[in-house]
């Protein structure tokens, strides 16, 4: 096994791990406050208009969380005891702790699909109508990117393809783009045209973007007081917190442009792990997938070599780049965990 000298801890288990650089935090110092309960909170209010405008939706809600965002967004559309069809592997259903079923009485149905991306023809075939006997699908919820597929970046195509199935339903579409940033940046697709696949959309200021808290949910015509009242029953409802929303507007300002190079350090783990003989997906954004026979002990033990990743399943570790690391970092990472692998091939 190489001698490896790690300089400082390398945290790649999320994007979500960055912490606010001197000038957000200056920017969030600098934040004109209010109540934002009362609507009087004009840093809140600007990052909303600026959000809702770049996606072509009439109003944003600044949330504390994306969880809360995917929440409010869904809940918008489908009622207690109806359903929302999504795919198996979707934030909603692995990652939200069953809060759409738990707080509102909402059915996920699920279907497989490849890195998370739907088939058009295949949710066609799951969508019931519903009668006294059988629950009514009310909306389809796609994440772009995905998470769980490794930061897999939809086809336009057949996002379009995926709403206008929705219209001649009339079912409503959640789109989950909490890193709809890294989409955007990977693909060249403008905001506006995702934008226009939901009636609904959330989109976080605190992954890729790298502010500290915060994301939003976008919001269909004429549902502005409703949304605020389901995000006050949820205990989402914050004061003075245009200092948080002054971290995400610096975040879109400066931050969004910067993200191919998270995707281009994606790249280079990817490749060297795979020269090391590591069975790699290969990544579309900032997020590595590797395929390990025991990913919890991999990951246990490139913690103890400085360098941290997520054990994402029993044999699944997710790596992900982000605004606090560098190409070197990944290099320096790379090399750690195709030793760990090297080491105990068996876990390769
Ligand atoms: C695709 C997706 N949606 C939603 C969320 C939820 O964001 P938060 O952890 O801020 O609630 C995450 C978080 O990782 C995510 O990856």
């Amino acid at each position: 096994m190489a001698t490896l000298s790690i300089q400082h801890p390398i945290d790649l288990r999320s994007d979500t791990v960055t912490k606010p650089s001197v000038p957000m935090r200056e920017a969030m110092a600098a934040a004109e406050v209010g109540d934002d309960q009362y609507g009087e909170d004009p840093t809140v209010r600007r990052l909303e208009e600026t959000v809702a405008a770049l996606f072509g939706y009439p109003d944003a809600m600044f949330v504390p969380t994306g969880v809360m965002a995917n929440h409010i967004g869904i809940r918008l559309q489908v009622a207690p005891g109806e359903e929302v069809i999504c795919d198996a592997d979707a934030h909603i259903v692995a990652h939200e702790n069953g809060g759409l079923a738990a707080h509102a009485g909402i059915q996920t149905r699920t279907l497989p699909s490849t890195r998370g991306l739907l088939d058009p023809a295949a949710l066609a075939a799951m969508i019931r109508v519903g009668d006294r006997y059988t629950v009514g699908t009310r909306a389809l919820e796609v994440e772009n990117t995905h998470n769980r597929g490794g930061g897999a970046v939809y086809p336009i195509d057949t996002l379009r393809e995926i709403r206008a199935l929705a219209d001649s339903f009339n079912l409503g579409v959640h789109l989950d783009g909490a890193r709809i940033w890294n989409a955007h940046k990977a693909s060249g697709v403008p905001l506006k045209d995702y934008g226009a696949i939901g009636h609904t959309m959330s989109v976080c200021m605190s992954k890729g973007l790298g502010a500290p808290a915060g994301s939003l949910v976008l919001l269909p015509p004429d549902r502005s007081e409703e949304a605020r009242a389901l995000r006050r029953r949820l205990g989402g409802s914050m004061r003075q917190v245009g200092i948080l929303a002054a971290g995400a507007q610096y975040a879109l300002e400066n931050n969004l442009d910067r993200l191919s190079q998270d995707h281009e350090n994606a790249t280079r783990i990817a490749a060297a792990l795979r020269a090391a003989g590591a069975s790699v997906r290969e990544p579309e954004t900032n997020i590595v997938l590797v395929d390990v026979d025991d990913a919890p002990n991999v990951a246990k033990e490139c913690f103890a070599l400085g360098v941290r990743i997520s054990p994402f399943g029993p044999k699944l570790l997710r790596i992900v780049t982000h605004l606090d690391v560098s190409a070197q970092d990944c290099d320096t990472a790379a090399d750690v965990v195709s030793s760990v692998l090297m080491q105990s091939p068996e876990r390769g």
